[in-house]
């Protein structure tokens, strides 16, 4: 990376992508470990929303320590300061997901390699073909009788379409899995179980043709290096620039429970992988190294502290440096603003920083006036685009069980739907508060919320709308006519942008056929 200053030069900003149980919160925990920011496996609990009932949700949540050390987790290796964010695990809280990918330079892959390419890793490739993020692939669970690699690497490619170079290559599986032999080093790293809980032993034999190498292999040397050869033969060579491109994955193979292969991958992902790239704006690319500070929030946590009731916004770092009590402008309220108590999470624990630059991740105290998708800089007026607001699909009707909470309920929604995986509308013409959800587990876990939270007791009640949209005109003049027309259908989000809440599907063509000057948008964007 030419050019970039080394101390952000060495900045690797990246999430992992998975299907939930193909070993994400393992492996976190693996890295973790190898970056020194914990001691000993088994110390982090991952939020493994994926498997979860309502309930066990509920109740890891509250042990609000858990997403504060999970949430961004920066740990230094091999020169580098990598930044991991995390993503929730359950299907429901894919929008969190897709704001936190638009704030990585790069993803790491993890794949099951006993079930392959699953349903969510396929979404989620599609979210980070988008940007053409660079992906690193890990293919996980070798000490399992796992599917012919050959065959889920052709899965890799012809589904997800990129095209894969093994780095390493699993020798055997399961009880017999001896380790992985890197194509490009010739070297064999030896696999030693029993190791998971801690940094396991680097035993390294060099060349596939010595002495040890067949000692080791025994009686599968011959295949084995048979193999190697048809890999070699079959597969793509690794070009950095096609991986840079997001045309081509390196893969590697291993065993995040018995933290094996791991490491193996980590190296070559702190030499390979992106440092911070430049970002879009409304008006401009904004370059890494300019600078004067800009970045945007991508996501935003409430409550993280149940005694503080804090809500934190995470903030990515495009430019220039965060340096504490520096002055920001908020570019859609158009205030400056003096930040003195910004947060990191190095190491798992929440800290307050001095200096933060570009591709770290800082936590902004919120007291309700940052939104998901703002930018803050120094002065400048630009607004980063692609941070994504998705239509909800399910709506309910909020109805309070003591009336004189009123306020209450409002302020908990509002502040409950700024975290973004909720959203709340207020009709133009009634007093009705519409929840809005992509996924049915939001509704529940808001509930919850609302009574730990806010001492609020409430319930749902169906309501008539299928889909909303987010509606705009350049014309104010036909924008007035339409909502005078469409009132009865048209609310105001919590961000204060005007939607459109369709009860039916066929409504809403009617009205988009109705109103061509009229967009109708499925997200909301920044
Ligand atoms: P997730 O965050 O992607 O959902 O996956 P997670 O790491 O929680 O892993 C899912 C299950 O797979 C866990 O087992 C975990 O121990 C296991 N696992 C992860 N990596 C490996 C591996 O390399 N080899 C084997 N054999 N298993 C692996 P669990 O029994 O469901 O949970 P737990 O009781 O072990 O926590």
């Amino acid at each position: 990376m030419s050019g970039l200053s080394p101390e952000v030069a060495r900045r690797r900003t990246f999430a992992i992508i998975s299907h939930p149980d193909a070993g994400k919160t393992t492996i976190t925990e693996k890295l973790l470990l190898l970056g020194g920011a914990i001691q000993m496996a088994g110390t982090v609990k991952g939020r493994k929303t994926g498997r979860m009932a309502t309930s066990d949700w509920m109740k890891m949540e509250q042990e609000r320590g858990i997403s504060i050390t999970t949430s961004v987790m920066q740990f230094p290796y091999k020169g580098c300061t990598v930044n991991l964010l995390d993503t929730p695990g359950h299907e429901d809280f894919s929008e969190d997901t897709y704001r936190t990918l638009t704030a990585v330079d790069s993803c790491l892959m993890v794949i099951d390699g006993a079930k392959g390419v699953e349903d969510r890793t396929i979404k989620l490739m599609e979210v980070c073909r988008l940007r053409d993020t660079p992906i690193f692939t890990f293919v996980n669970k070798m000490d399992r009788e796992v599917r012919d690699q050959i065959e889920v690497l052709d899965e890799v490619e012809s589904i997800l379409k990129i095209q894969c170079a093994p780095i390493t290559w699993p020798i055997s599986m399961g009880k017999n899995f001896k380790g992985v032999y890197n194509l490009y080093t010739d070297t064999i790293h030896v696999f030693t179980p029993g190791q998971g809980h801690i940094i396991p032993d680097d035993i390294r034999i060099n060349g596939i043709d010595s002495d040890e190498a067949k000692e080791l292999l025994g009686d599968i040397y011959d295949d084995f290096f048979d193999e190697v050869e048809l890999v070699r033969g079959g597969s793509h060579e690794f070009d950095l620039e096609a991986y840079r491109a997001g045309k081509m994955t390196p893969v590697f193979f291993g065993t995040a429970l018995a933290n094996f292969g791991v490491r193996e991958m980590l190296d070559d992902f702190a030499e390979w992988a992106p440092a911070p790239l430049a970002r879009e704006t409304d008006q401009r690319a904004v370059e890494p190294d300019e600078a004067k500070f800009s970045g945007f929030v991508f996501k935003i946590q409430a409550n993280m502290d149940p005694k503080h009731r804090d809500r934190i916004a995470f903030l990515r770092i495009c430019s220039g440096k965060y340096t504490r009590n520096m002055k920001m402008k908020h570019v859609r309220t158009g205030k400056d603003v003096k930040i003195a108590d910004a947060v990191t999470f190095l190491a798992g624990d929440r800290s307050h920083v001095e200096e933060a630059t570009s591709g770290d991740i800082i936590g902004l105290h919120n007291h309700g006036t940052i939104q998901i998708g703002d930018t803050f800089s120094q002065g400048e007026e630009i607004r980063f685009s692609g941070i994504p607001h998705f239509a909800p699909e399910l709506f309910k009707r909020v109805r309070l069980r003591d009336p004189l909470k009123l306020k209450q309920l409002q302020k908990g929604l509002q502040q409950l739907s700024e975290e973004g995986a909720t959203q709340l509308f207020m009709p133009l013409n009634n007093n009705d508060l519409i929840l809005g959800a992509v996924g049915v587990l939001q509704f529940d876990v808001v509930m919850r919320r609302l009574k730990d939270e806010y001492k609020v007791e409430a319930m749902y009640e169906p309501v008539n709308v299928n889909t909303a949209r987010w509606v705009n005109c350049a014309d104010e003049r036909k924008l007035e006519e339409f909502k005078r027309k469409c009132a009865d259908n048209l609310a105001i989000d919590g961000g204060g942008y005007l939607t459109y809440l369709a009860p039916t599907r066929v409504n809403l063509s009617l009205a988009e056929e109705r109103y061509p000057d009229i967009t109708f948008r499925t997200t909301r964007e920044h």
